[in-house]
C-alpha cells in the first residue's frame, strides 16, 4: 500500500506488532508470543530483531521479551524503570527513554508518548510497578509516521500526538475493559486524523469484546479500519 512506503507493518494478535522499515530496520512492539491465543501460528519472526518496544510492564506486553532479546539479538527499548527491569532479567541491550523524549533507532525516530493506563509485573510476592505506561510514535525516514497507542483510554492530547508527529497509521486498543473500546477509538481516529486504523487489543480473551466492525460503524469513512487477522500486514 502506497501509504506505507515500502514499511510493512504485521499484526501478530493482541498488541504485538512487527514493523519492517523498506530500509530493513525490524521492530518489534509488545512481544507476546507462546502464551498469545491468537498468534498466527506458525509464523516465523525475521532472524534478526533490531529493536523491540515495550510499552508497559503488563505480560501481555511483555512476556517473551527476554527470550526475543537473545534470541534475535534485539535492543530492548523501554520507559526507564522498564528498560532497567529487563536489564536486571538479562536483557543485554536496553535503551531506556521516557514521555516526551526521542530517540533515533537507524531509520526510526522513536518519541514515547502519554498513555493512560498502568504498567506493572506479578512477581512471587505481589507486583512490581514498572514506571508509567507509555505508547510510542515512529516517524520513519522516508516513510510513513505510525502510532502504536499501547494500552489507553482515549485521551484529549491524542491531539497533541496529531500536531506534533501528524500520525497516518494508528494502532490503537478496541477491546474494551482494560482500554478504550470501539466508542473511545472513533474519537481517537478523530483526533489524530489518521488515515489509516489498524485495531489491536481485541478478541484475545472474552473480556476483550469489541470488534473492528463497530469502529468502522462509527466513523465517517469506515474504510479507514483495516480488517486484519493476525498474521496479516498493512
Ligand atoms: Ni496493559
Ligand atoms: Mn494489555
Amino acid at each position: 500500500m502506497s501509504l506505507l512506503k515500502g514499511t510493512r507493518v504485521t499484526w501478530l494478535g493482541h498488541a504485538t506488532v512487527l514493523v519492517v522499515t523498506a530500509k530493513g530496520t525490524t521492530i518489534l512492539i509488545d512481544p507476546f508470543i507462546e502464551h498469545n491465543p491468537k498468534y498466527p501460528k506458525g509464523f516465523s519472526l525475521p532472524d534478526k530483531i533490531d529493536y523491540v518496544l515495550l510499552t508497559h510492564g503488563h505480560v501481555d506486553h511483555t512476556a517473551d521479551t527476554v527470550p526475543v532479546a537473545a534470541t534475535h539479538g534485539a535492543t530492548v527499548v523501554a520507559i526507564y524503570e522498564l528498560a532497567l527491569y529487563m536489564q536486571g532479567k538479562g536483557v543485554a541491550s536496553t535503551i531506556g527513554m521516557n514521555i516526551g523524549g526521542t530517540v533515533k533507532l537507524d531509520d526510526v525516530a522513536v518519541t514515547m508518548t502519554v498513555a493512560h493506563h498502568s504498567s506493572s509485573l506479578q512477581v512471587a510476592d505481589g507486583f512490581v510497578y514498572l514506571g508509567e505506561p507509555a505508547g510510542y510514535v515512529l516517524t520513519i525516514d522516508e516513510g510513513p509516521v505510525l502510532y502504536h497507542a499501547g494500552d489507553t483510554a482515549v485521551f484529549g492530547d491524542m491531539a497533541l500526538i496529531r500536531e506534533l508527529y501528524a500520525p497516518e497509521v494508528a494502532m490503537l486498543p478496541i477491546g474494551g475493559g482494560y482500554t478504550m473500546g470501539p466508542k473511545e477509538a472513533a474519537v481517537a481516529v478523530r483526533l489524530l486524523d489518521v488515515q489509516l486504523v489498524l485495531p489491536i487489543h481485541w478478541g484475545t480473551m472474552p473480556q476483550l469484546a469489541g470488534r473492528p466492525e463497530e469502529l468502522a460503524k462509527l466513523l465517517d469513512a469506515p474504510e479507514k479500519v483495516a480488517l486484519l487477522s493476525p498474521g496479516d500486514s498493512l
